[in-house]
């Protein structure tokens, strides 16, 4: 279970105080498979990066299995976030003089997997996302954004994470491609009861998950049932 209360981040910027994330309380049980809506700028990527412990709260509690993750120290954190939780960033941040496999591969190092498993494991989450063959020994720089994109989902799937947390996921992909990576992300909540959360514009996608929320303006207008 994923639990969020009373959640509040401000950031300091020239002009005063930016409330990005304003009091957002909401839970997602295990397996589930939620999304978030709402305009650019109401605080999805805030609200996502808190949840992946990516940054700290102004205030508030994050709860996982648990954990409060808000209160975790560093370390802790470190070895929380490569285990438990996979991240897709709006952006990909992926690492850019590493191959696709690569980029696949050090998560799974930093884990600890011995190197054939982790080489077998990456190729077969690569293929899982319909990028194969020689693509996978190119350099992001050289894939389409599609592609970077679908390194980034199958980098995060890599150490079997809990809690998947997907910003935009499909946001460059056509409509098949997308289709198959929302089944992927969907038969992972229903078979290994994985907890997913998304961002997306696409609110057919939306639709289709278990819950929606929707931000605006930093605070939760739209709170799970349809
Ligand atoms: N580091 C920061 N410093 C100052 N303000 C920030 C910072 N990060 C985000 N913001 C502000 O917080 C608000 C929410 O930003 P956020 O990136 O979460 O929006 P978003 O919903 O993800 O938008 P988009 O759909 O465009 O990706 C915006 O007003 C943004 O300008
Ligand atoms: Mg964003």
């Amino acid at each position: 279970m994923l639990q969020v209360k009373d959640l509040h981040k401000s950031f300091k910027t020239g002009d005063g105080n930016v409330n990005a994330i304003d009091g957002v309380s909401f839970s997602v049980p295990d397996g589930q498979f939620a999304s978030i809506i709402g305009k650019s700028g109401s605080g999805k990527s805030t609200l996502l990066s808190l949840l992946g412990a990516l940054d700290k709260p102004t205030s508030g509690s994050i709860v996982v299995g648990e954990k409060d993750i808000v209160k975790l120290h560093d370390h802790t954190l470190i070895k929380y976030r490569c285990e438990k939780i996979g991240f897709v960033f709006q952006n990909y941040n992926l690492v850019p003089n590493l191959s696709a496999i690569e980029n696949v591969v050090l998560p799974m190092e930093f884990a600890g997997v011995s190197k054939t498993k982790r080489l077998v494991r990456a190729k077969e989450l690569l293929n899982q996302v319909g990028l194969e063959g020689g693509k996978q020994n190119r350099k992001p720089g050289r894939l389409s954004g599609g592609e970077q994109q679908r390194v980034a989902i199958a980098r995060a799937l890599a150490n079997h994470p809990s809690l998947i947390l997907a910003d935009e996921p499909t946001g460059n992909l056509d409509n098949q491609t997308g289709k198959l990576i929302f089944d992927l992300l969907h038969n992972l909540s229903r078979t290994e009861k994985t907890t997913i959360v998304v961002v997306t514009h696409d609110l057919d996608i939306a639709g289709k998950t278990d819950v929606t929320f929707r931000l605006s303006d930093g605070k939760l207008v739209k709170n799970g049932a349809k």
